[in-house]
């Protein structure tokens, strides 16, 4: 067996390499200030949304959200796996790939770890039929909710039997097998005993979660009654990051006759449900919105995508996310439709009530992109008569530009706007805001609108894993639509599922004229919300000061309530300083090639490319700047005044290693008092 390759290696590997010469070998880069861009060559594009930054050794896309380091792009560009990328980057700094004796390597560990969640899989399925409880998991799948033994069987639905330790006593009885449970996630370790754990799933049916070629890489877990979560999900893995899944693909792939088509919709359970009636084409995103990732998955499989949102507000919403994934990778050829079920139904429940039949009818009424997206951009109009006429067009454009400059869309788009506001095409092109890029690919977990659909994303178990969105930062003043929402909306603005555009259509000869005046006076901002720069709040602003001078982070001490933070900007604060605490010679390449979860990846990419990064290079401001946050989130969160004291000490205990000590010890008797 090919030994593990250190880490340390690695680390050497990438300090060797420049990804400006990895990168430049294989694409054209042209030096735009400090970085270099390029036309991505990871999606199809005219217009250059790919940036290297060669301060940082990274790479990212704002068209289709790639990004990584040296390793991850000559993975990508020249399709290898890691261990390959990593031999072609030795060849090339002239060096020789090491490897551990006896440590398997991470391609062996994850088929040990398959091998693993494929048993479990096997265990749930048994336990329908030999666990004590088996009656109660029977009658809920057959009876509450209707399944065939044949459809359970299809989707490979099982049952966790209640208690603490069945899987554990089944599966984990050698020390190895543990390990390789609680790293794919079905085992816990408790917390007041490190190396003891119990089953992450009890009393719940099982939905094991394949890959695309059928293996088993994580389980989605449904309690029987209210319980919460309603659903809880294996945690991201070696072998499962949910942003890039689709729950059923394998299956609709093995069952559906001629796949050209494919139906995304939001549950497991509607998944099956449409399979029963024999609609073996739906697939489900595990608990996300759909992202560009998905969409060029699926678009190497079909021509056509049906997006199908649950008749409520957060139907909604998951569907202006799923435009904006697909519009930076549509291609000719492409099709995607939007069907907006009636208030309060999801696919399982319609398909129920209409039908086989009345479901495909319903497919077939389905919304166009273009009808989504002008109703989009007229949704988010904040102004009245001319101005919103103006607004409209901006926010029309500003989506228009973000399909790829190649494909026969964008310009019947612009076509149809053009129509519609009486400017001609060439116009619009010219005045159109800087193209936005949305969704940047993996992110976009749900946002939480109500805290009824708080479970979404499956907090339970790590808190460091919940989504992060572009929509997460507008608390951080990081808002995409300023007024989006909450401002008062003139005109007759349509909701979704009508079918009229452009019904509230004024006088077009005044508001065009009105338009171009603006454009001519220079007051452009006024009238486009959607080119201004985002704002950053004080915490992604500290945030930005830890990428840039890591070592600050073991200079600080953060008091726990703010590392356990409860909003997405504080947990990418502390997850970045928590990493540079351990890694004090780590810079922000590292920090990127190490991180698994793409939503906060993605937020850093949007941080370490925002005006303001610029701003932090001088260290001391920087390290102020983190210590200020502390202090001032401290005092928000209404500590007491000795912890004040602890903050102030803070000041000096930077350049002073015995007040650094002493300042730890404190904080840790604080941490203990919390506990
Ligand atoms: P829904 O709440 O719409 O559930 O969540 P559903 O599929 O209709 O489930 P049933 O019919 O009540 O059983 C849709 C999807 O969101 C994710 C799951 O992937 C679920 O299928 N979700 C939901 C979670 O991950 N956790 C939850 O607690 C709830
Ligand atoms: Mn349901």
């Amino acid at each position: 067996m090919a030994g593990r390759i250190p880490d340390q290696f690695i680390d050497e590997l990438l300090a060797r390499t420049d990804i400006t010469d990895v990168v430049a070998s294989r694409i054209t880069l042209k030096k735009t200030g400090q970085n270099y861009s390029a036309l991505c060559p990871f999606h199809n594009e005219k217009s250059p949304s790919f940036s290297l930054n060669p301060n940082k050794q990274f790479y990212y896309c704002f068209g289709c959200g790639a990004g990584g380091n040296a390793i991850s792009f000559v993975m990508e560009h020249d399709h290898l796996d890691f261990v390959e990328a990593i031999e072609v980057l030795a060849k090339d700094a002239g060096m020789e790939v090491p490897r551990e004796q006896g440590v398997p390597d991470r391609y062996e560990q994850n088929s040990e770890l398959l091998k693993r969640l494929s048993e479990c899989a096997t265990y749930f399925q048994e336990q329908l039929t030999q666990s004590p409880h088996k009656d109660k998991a029977r009658h809920y799948l057959a009876n509450e909710r209707g399944l065939t033994g044949q459809i359970a069987k299809t989707y490979g639905l099982g049952f966790a039997p209640p208690g603490w330790d069945n899987l554990l006593k089944k599966l984990g009885t050698r020390a190895e097998h543990q390990e390789q449970l609680l790293q794919g996630g079905m085992l816990v370790e408790k917390k007041e005993q490190a190396g003891h754990y119990y089953d992450r799933f009890r009393d719940r049916i099982m939905f094991p979660i394949r890959d695309s070629r059928g293996r088993v890489i994580a389980f989605g877990g449904r309690a029987f009654g209210d319980e919460k979560p309603k659903y809880l999900n294996s945690p991201e893995t070696p072998v499962f990051h949910k942003n890039l899944e689709l729950y059923g693909l394998y299956e609709a792939k093995q069952n559906t006759p001629v796949l050209d088509h494919i139906i995304v919709v939001e549950g497991y359970m509607d998944v099956i449900v449409l399979a029963q009636y024999g609609i073996t084409n739906a697939v489900a995103t595990l608990g996300t919105s759909v992202n560009s990732q998905h969409f060029k998955k699926l678009f190497k499989l079909v021509d056509k995508v049906t997006l199908c949102f649950d008749g409520d507000k957060a139907g909604r919403g998951a569907a202006i996310r799923g435009l904006e994934a697909t519009l930076p990778v549509i291609q000719n050829g492409k099709q995607v439709r939007f069907l907006f079920l009636p208030e309060g139904e999801d696919p399982d429940s319609l398909v129920r009530k209409e039908g086989t039949e009345g479901f495909l009818n319903l497919l077939d009424d389905s919304s166009s992109l273009a009808h989504v997206l002008f109703e989009h951009a007229r949704s988010l109009v904040t102004l009245a008569d001319e101005e919103g006429e103006a607004q409209f067009t901006q926010n029309a454009m500003a989506l228009i530009q973000s399909i790829p400059a190649e494909a026969t869309l964008r310009s019947l788009l612009i076509k149809q706007l053009s129509e519609q506001s009486g400017l001609s095409s060439e116009t619009l092109t010219a005045n159109a805001p800087v193209a936005r890029h949305y969704d940047h690919s993996q992110p976009s977990s749900y946002t939480p609108q109500t805290s009824d659909q708080l479970h979404y994303d499956d907090y339970g178990y790590d808190q460091m894993d919940v989504g992060y969105t572009p929509h997460d930062y507008e608390d951080a003043g990081y808002t995409p639509y300023p007024d989006a929402g909450n401002a008062p909306v003139t005109g007759n603005k349509s909701g979704f599922g009508q079918k009229g555009l452009f019904k509230g259509k004024k006088d077009q000869g005044k508001w065009q004229g009105k338009w171009q005046g603006k454009w001519q006076s220079n007051e452009r901002e006024h009238f486009a919300p959607l080119s201004q720069q985002p704002k950053l709040g004080r915490v992604a602003h500290a945030t930005l000061c830890l990428l840039m001078h890591p070592a600050i982070a073991q200079e600080i001490d953060v008091p726990d309530p703010l590392l356990s933070g409860d909003t997405p900007e504080r947990q990418a604060f502390s997850r970045v300083w928590r990493y540079f605490v351990k890694h004090p010679t780590h810079n922000a390449g590292h920090f990127l090639y190490q991180e698994r979860n793409q939503e906060l990846l993605y937020t850093i990419y949007e941080l370490l490319n925002h005006p303001d990064a610029s701003t932090k290079q001088k260290l001391g401001n920087a390290k102020q700047e983190v210590l200020d946050l502390v202090n001032l989130q401290s005092d928000a969160l209404g500590l007491n005044s000795s912890i004040q004291r602890l903050k102030n000490r803070g000041n000096d205990a930077i350049n002073n290693p015995e007040a650094q000590q002493e300042l730890r010890a404190l904080m840790e008797q604080l941490r203990k008092k919390k506990s």
